[in-house]
């Protein structure tokens, strides 16, 4: 078990994760149509990694071989004037979930912020999506923000929740 910075030869277990546990997770939360059309798109995901900048963070969690979870990081994107940096997604497959691969990815993502400066974090989640809001409370994050879910046309009326820690040092230690 642990984590580690993702390669380009992540990209296919990275899709098989996103696309099996964005299943799990939002069935029944988002609307049909979203979850049938959800493919493994692994060229791109490779294409992504390839092109990755340095400020792009990705880490994978591993359970013995396997690629288990993983996690996207880097600046805050939308200029909010208290959180500089950014978990753009975590994702951990459902069987490998509640044994600490995600609070070990989070910590990696706030380590890596933090030695590049950026030491406020923030987190979008679907208002709905009762796990991943149990999950950041539990780590100590509060819910601080408010929007309407953008990236998914027919979802326009879903809320996502931005949860925030103001100091990632207690994430980190
Ligand atoms: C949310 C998610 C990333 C958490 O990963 P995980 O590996 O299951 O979490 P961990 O096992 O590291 O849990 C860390 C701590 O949070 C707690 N926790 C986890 N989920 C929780 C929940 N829903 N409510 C309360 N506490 C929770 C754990 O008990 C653990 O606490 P402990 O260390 O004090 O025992 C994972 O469940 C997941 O991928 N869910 C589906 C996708 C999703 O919702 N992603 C986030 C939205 S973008």
């Amino acid at each position: 078990m642990g984590v580690r910075r993702a390669t380009v030869d992540d990209a296919a277990a990275i899709e098989r994760i996103r696309v099996e546990t964005w299943r799990a997770t939002y069935r029944g939360l988002l609307p049909d149509g979203l979850i049938d059309q959800l493919q493994p798109n692994v060229e791109r995901r490779r294409e992504r990694l390839r092109m990755a900048g340095p400020s792009e963070l990705v880490f994978v969690a591993q359970e013995g071989a396997d690629v288990v979870g993983y996690a996207f990081a880097g600046p805050e994107r939308a200029r909010d004037p208290e959180y500089a940096g950014e978990v753009y997604a975590i994702y951990v497959l459902p069987a490998a979930q509640g044994k600490g691969h995600g609070r070990a990815l989070i910590r990696e993502c706030a380590r890596a912020l933090a030695s590049r400066g950026l030491t406020s974090m923030l987190i979008w989640v679907l208002r709905e999506n009762q796990i991943g809001r149990g999950f950041y409370e539990r780590l100590g994050g509060t819910a601080v923000r408010e929007k309407q879910l953008e990236e998914f046309p027919g979802a326009e009326e879903h809320v996502e929740v931005g949860y925030g820690w103001k100091d990632t040092r207690g994430l980190v230690a």
